[in-house]
């Protein structure tokens, strides 16, 4: 088990090694949560892993996420969909980023880092164009941001970490006060069950320990090592999915 000093200097914890294995295909962006795997490549052609084998889905989209809200995604102009009766189905509002990981709302952020989130009653309900929708604007910005049981996980432009607590079904917006957490992360993914990992600016996996209920932002990062640079992270259900810089998809447990 090898790890750099500096992390030991810029995250005061410890590293762990994964057993990986590779999985077929090559994914920009990939989204595990409620037992299911869902996926989007270079060409934005979207994805889902049906037993062994990535299962092609109409439309095209930048990213793509499922969780207690359903399968909600975003395409190149920053127009969101849901995925209603096997259909992506227009929602308004431009987002960059979307997570339906949180307890049936939904939340991203925009092209501006702008946060926003969706409340249980109208994200569960969305159909069609008139279901009535209503965005919450956070305060703050941020460039990705994650949504799990006991709260929410964002990083901004300059790859600092904020967690966002108190966040409910129907006031997922939390307490508004953003709690700053030390370490450097590009991009940060909450599991169904609350796990949280996140990839820095150069490839490297944290894992997030400690988190309770009465502890949710956890006590310290922990290393993974993986062999390369990673780029993309996602856990559910004690596994890790990882996308490498070539695209390449590990899976990690
Ligand atoms: C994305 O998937 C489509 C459909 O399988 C394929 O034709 C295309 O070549 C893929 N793009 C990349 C960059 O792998």
């Amino acid at each position: 088990m090898k790890c750099y000093l500096i992390f030991f200097t810029v995250f005061t914890g410890s590293c762990v090694a994964l057993n990986c294995q590779q999985v077929d295909g090559n994914l920009k962006q990939i989204d595990a949560g409620l037992g299911q795997v869902f996926g989007v490549n270079a060409s934005n052609n979207v994805f889902t892993l049906y037993g062994n084998t990535w299962v092609q889905l109409p439309g095209e989209l930048k990213h793509v996420t499922v969780g207690p809200a359903g399968v909600w995604g975003v395409n190149t102009d920053n127009n969101i969909f849901k995925m209603v009766a096997g259909q992506w189905v227009n929602v308004p509002g431009l987002l960059v980023q979307i997570d339906a990981g949180g307890d049936e709302f939904i939340s991203g952020v925009n092209m501006f880092d702008k946060v926003f989130c969706m409340n249980s009653q109208y994200s569960m309900a969305y159909s069609n164009a008139q279901t009535l929708t209503q965005w919450e604007n956070l305060p703050g910005g941020l460039t990705y941001y994650s949504c799990g049981p006991i709260g929410c996980w964002g990083v901004n432009s300059a790859n600092q970490i904020f967690l966002m607590n108190n966040v409910i079904p129907t006031s997922c917006m939390g307490n508004q006060q953003w709690q700053n957490i030390q370490g450097s992360l590009a991009m940060i993914e909450v599991g169904t069950d609350g796990t949280v990992y996140g990839v820095d600016n150069t490839g490297k996996i944290f894992r997030r320990d400690g988190i309770t209920n009465s502890t949710p932002a956890g006590t310290q990062w922990t290393l993974v090592n993986i062999c390369g640079n990673c780029k993309h992270v996602s856990y559910d259900l004690g596994v890790l999915w990882i996308i490498k810089d070539d695209g390449s998809i590990m899976t990690c447990s």
